[in-house]
């Protein structure tokens, strides 16, 4: 069975339909990467399946949780639907007057109830993992761009979540530092961390995806393998926003 199943989202901004009808499974233990065109709709699509947005229509079940969202969900369903989920975002929201453990404690404490002494026990684990132990005591603003994402990444794992979503988890970060992010991410789906990863990396994709989804202007216009969708496009949307994002310049020099 799917850990993941989304059947039938739809989600309007005012008059703006940002996404139009997907539905999407995601099994346990695979790496889902989303690619897509500015605007199209990745992070609304993300944050629907956790219940930051609220779809106007849309089933979406993780584990053994099932939000109906046309029949008005309660805020206790929601919040059992995010304890199933670890959200990762493109600038990492760390609290800045807290310290990097505390940081990752906050929401096991207060949000899951768990006794201090085996969050903050289990948060230096973590830290360990993301390569920072002795990053404990510092502030987020003493970490370069790349550390705080790691903190991000390991606050996420912290909530102890089946699905981890990622929202560009490195696009706002310096190039020379990239790497040490996705290493993280290659280590967690090594690990068998269930992923959606919203990403350009398409060298990451190819390397760790299990399913590669494109989306465009709100549907999915295809998904498969990165062989398939990244490799061997067949739809011609997916083709022409490959060739824009793996050669930029590519339509300057047909202009001139
Ligand atoms: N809170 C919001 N209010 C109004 N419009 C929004 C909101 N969030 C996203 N949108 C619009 O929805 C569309 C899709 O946005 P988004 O999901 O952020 O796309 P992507 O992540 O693929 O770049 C865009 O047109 C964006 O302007
Ligand atoms: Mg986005």
């Amino acid at each position: 069975m799917s850990l993941l199943s989304v059947r039938g989202i739809h989600k309007t901004f005012g008059d703006n339909q940002v996404i139009q009808g997907i539905d999407l499974d995601i099994e346990p233990g695979t790496v889902t990467v989303i690619i897509g065109p500015s605007g199209c709709g990745k992070t609304t699509l993300l944050r629907s399946l956790n219940g930051l947005e609220t779809p106007e229509q849309g089933v979406v079940s993780i584990d053994d949780i099932e939000v109906d969202y046309a029949s008005k969900p309660t805020p206790a369903q929601i919040r059992k639907l995010r304890s199933k989920t670890g959200f990762v975002f493109q600038a990492h929201n760390l609290f800045p007057h807290l310290s990097v453990l505390q940081n990752i404690t906050e929401g096991p404490i207060y949000g899951n109830k768990q006794p201090p002494e085996e969050a903050r026990a289990l948060g230096r684990t973590l830290l360990e993992q993301v390569g920072l132990a002795d990053k404990a005591d510092a502030y987020p603003g003493d970490l370069s761009g790349g550390q705080q994402q790691r903190v991000g990444i390991a606050r996420a794992l912290a909530l102890q979540p089946k699905l981890l979503l990622f929202d560009e988890p490195t696009s706002a970060l310096d190039p020379e530092i990239v790497g040490d992010v996705l290493q993280l991410m290659r280590k967690l789906a090594r690990e068998g961390w269930t992923m959606a990863v919203v990403t350009h990396e398409i060298q990451f994709a190819k390397q760790v995806a299990t399913n590669v989804v494109f989306i465009d202007q709100g549907v999915i216009v295809e998904q498969g393998s990165p062989q398939q969708v990244l490799t061997n496009p067949s739809h011609p949307r997916t083709r022409e926003f490959l060739r824009r994002i793996l050669d930029p310049l590519a339509d300057e020099e047909s202009a001139s």
